[in-house]
């Protein structure tokens, strides 16, 4: 059968040489959250790049206050479902809070996610003080999504979800910190709650794809948390957010009006970034 290229496109399984195509070429890379098989293939028919199996299930799925209380078990559990429904995209899964205390722990954890779950890379939260395990992954065929900004996982040192790195020692250090997890060998990084300019100097001082979330619009891609685009978010969404059920009054109509405006760089807009 002879499909044109850009079906055959449409088709291939996305790479992290795809995304890394995507950010040199400008185009903007779409990711979204997911938990389960049904939701892997409808973000995924939506034509989301990357599903995240974010230990957000903590909360959105689980029902907890924070994320510290999701296990490797729960991560391994819902990274499979995600696998088991998707055919195409890059599937990332989080490390979760004390799965990754020292790199041998880490390693154990990762390597659960990839043979059991199916994941393609792992998450891990944290600056300066991961570079050793990034390290330690990367050298072992572990691919690594580093994450800086507001660290979930952190929250009781931080005490509460607000904008990091609005001073400037602390853009300095996040800057100083993502370069580092690029040299360590992270290949994707996120960067969550940071002002615009910021998200936008490390993005062009990196050469691996940077996903924003709560960053503003210069970053390579976004993620948001499905429940928050389907305006389904127990208790309020986050102010970075945006409710596309609202606008498209469907499940599919959002999930694909949400990849619509990331990849048209409508989304986020000025009400969604911080200065
Ligand atoms: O857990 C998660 O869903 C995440 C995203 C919010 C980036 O880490």
């Amino acid at each position: 059968m002879h499909l044109p290229d850009s079906e055959k496109n449409r088709m291939k399984k996305i790479t992290i040489s795809t995304l890394n195509r995507m950010k040199s070429a400008g185009e903007k890379i779409a990711v979204i959250t997911a938990y389960d098989a049904g939701f892997a293939r409808l973000c995924e028919e939506a034509g989301a790049d990357v599903l995240l199996v974010g230990d957000s299930l903590g909360m959105v799925v689980q029902g907890h206050e924070s994320t510290l209380p999701v296990t490797v078990d729960d991560m391994v559990y819902h990274t499979a479902m995600v696998s088991r429904g998707s055919e195409r995209a890059f599937i990332v899964a989080d490390m979760p809070f004390m799965s990754h205390g020292t790199p041998r722990q880490a390693l154990d954890s990762a390597g659960r996610l990839m043979k059991e779950g199916g994941a393609h890379m792992v998450k891990i939260e944290g600056g300066e003080p991961q570079v050793e395990t990034v390290h330690h992954l990367t050298r072992r065929a572990v691919p690594v999504c580093a994450h800086l900004g507001l660290l979930p996982q952190s929250i009781h040192q931080l005490g509460g979800y607000r904008v990091q790195g609005r001073e400037p020692h602390e853009a300095e250090r996040i800057l100083k910190e993502a370069c580092l997890l690029e040299e360590a060998g992270a290949q994707m990084l996120v960067l969550e709650c940071v002002p615009e300019l910021l998200a936008r100097e490390v993005t062009a001082s990196l050469s691996i794809p940077v996903i924003g979330i709560g960053a503003g619009s210069g970053c390579d891609g976004q993620v948001l948390v499905l429940h928050d685009v389907l305006g389904i978010t127990p208790g309020d969404a986050p102010s970075f957010s945006r409710d596309f059920m609202a606008e498209a009054g469907n499940v599919q109509g959002a999930l694909e009006a949400y990849v619509a405006s990331v990849r048209d760089g409508s989304f986020p807009g000025p009400e969604q970034s911080f200065q």
